[in-house]
C-alpha cells in the first residue's frame, strides 16, 4: 500500500477563497478584521512563524498589527500591552507567541487575553470550553489536523486514534477534540513506555513529539492515518516531521507530508479564528449567523 498525501497547502488555499469572501462581506458591513501578534524577544523559530502569521492576515485581507518588545520586557509591560490591545476595537484576535522568556508567567499572560479576543484558545475559558465540547475558538493546530482528517471522508468515531505528544498546544487540545468526535483516545508522552505497543494500535496516529524519526513503520498499522505534526530543523537545513515518511508511507492509507501538511494549516486556522471573532462582534446579531469553516 502506498499512502495517499493529505496536502494541507491546497485545503489551506481552498480555504482562504472563501475567507477573501468572509472578509468582503465583513467590510460591507465597514468591519476590518485585525489580528493583534505579541512577540517578546528575538527566538530565531518564532520570529519565521510570527512573520507568516502577517503574511497570512494580508493575504486575507486581515489587518495585522504586529507588536515587538524586547527580550527583557517584564511581565507588566506584557500585561499592559494586552491590556491595551484587548481595548482597541479594531483588533478581533490576539496572539501572543510562545515561547515567552522566562521572567514572564506565561498562564497570567495568556488569563490576560480577553477571552473573545483569545483566537489562540490557549485562555483557561476557551481550553474549559474545550473540555466540554463547545469552545468560541478552537486550538489552531488541531483545529487545522480536525479539517485534514476531515478531508479524508474517514468518521473518527469509534476508531483508535493514538497523540504522541501530551504538550497544552497541540497534544491535549487534539485528545479532546478526537474525543468529542468520538474517537477511543490515547495520549503518549515523553514518559509512555514501549511507545510502539501503543501506535501499533492506532487506526489514526498524530504525532506532535518534535522528535524527527521518531515513528518507523513498525510502529504503524497497515491502513492507517498518520498526521505529522512535528517541524524539525535538520542539521543540513532541511525541514522534516516526526515521522519518518518514505518508510510510513508504505504502511499507511493516508499521511501528511512536511512540509506541506499541517503547518500551512496552522496558520490559516488562526484566521478562520480571527474572522470568527470579527464575526461575532462585527456583525454577529440574532438574524445572522457566522459561518463555519467546511471541507468539500
Ligand atoms: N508557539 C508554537 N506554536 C504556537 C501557537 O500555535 N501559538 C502561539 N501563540 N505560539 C506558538
Amino acid at each position: 500500500m502506498t499512502a495517499q498525501i493529505i496536502d494541507g497547502k491546497a485545503l489551506s488555499q481552498r480555504l482562504r477563497v472563501g475567507f477573501r469572501e468572509r472578509v468582503a462581506v465583513l467590510r460591507e458591513h465597514g468591519v476590518t478584521p485585525g489580528l493583534a501578534v505579541i512577540l517578546v524577544g528575538d527566538n530565531p523559530a518564532s520570529k519565521v512563524y510570527v512573520g507568516n502569521k502577517v503574511k497570512a492576515c494580508a493575504d486575507c485581507g486581515v489587518a495585522s498589527f504586529h507588536h515587538a518588545l524586547p527580550a527583557d520586557a517584564s511581565e507588566t509591560e506584557v500585561l499592559a500591552r494586552i491590556a491595551q490591545l484587548n481595548a482597541a476595537p479594531a483588533v478581533h484576535g490576539i496572539l501572543v507567541q510562545l515561547p515567552l522568556p522566562p521572567q514572564i508567567d506565561v498562564r497570567r499572560v495568556l488569563e490576560a487575553i480577553d477571552v473573545h479576543k483569545d483566537v489562540d484558545g490557549f485562555h483557561l475559558y476557551n481550553v474549559g470550553g474545550l473540555v466540554v465540547g463547545n469552545t468560541i475558538f478552537p486550538p489552531c493546530t488541531p483545529y487545522g489536523v480536525q479539517l485534514l482528517l476531515e478531508t479524508t471522508g474517514i468518521d473518527v468515531a469509534g476508531k483508535n486514534a493514538v497523540v504522541v505528544g501530551a504538550s497544552n498546544i497541540v497534544g491535549k487540545p487534539m485528545a479532546l477534540m478526537l474525543l468529542q468526535k468520538e474517537a477511543t483516545v490515547t495520549i503518549c508522552h515523553a514518559k509512555t513506555r514501549d511507545l510502539a505497543q501503543h501506535t501499533i494500535l492506532a487506526d489514526i496516529l498524530i504525532v506532535a513529539a518534535g522528535k524527527p524519526g521518531l515513528i518507523v513503520p513498525q510502529m504503524v498499522k497497515h491502513g492507517a492515518i498518520v498526521i505529522d505534526v512535528g517541524i524539525n530543523r535538520l542539521p543540513d537545513n532541511r525541514i522534516v516531521g516526526d515521522v519518518d515518511f518514505e518508510g510510513v508511507k508504505q504502511k499507511a492509507s493516508w499521511i501528511t507530508p512536511v512540509p506541506g501538511g499541517v503547518g500551512p494549516m496552522t496558520v490559516t486556522m488562526l484566521i478562520e479564528n480571527t474572522l470568527r471573532s470579527a464575526e461575532r462582534k462585527g456583525i454577529a446579531h440574532d438574524s445572522w449567523d457566522a459561518p463555519t469553516v467546511t471541507v468539500d
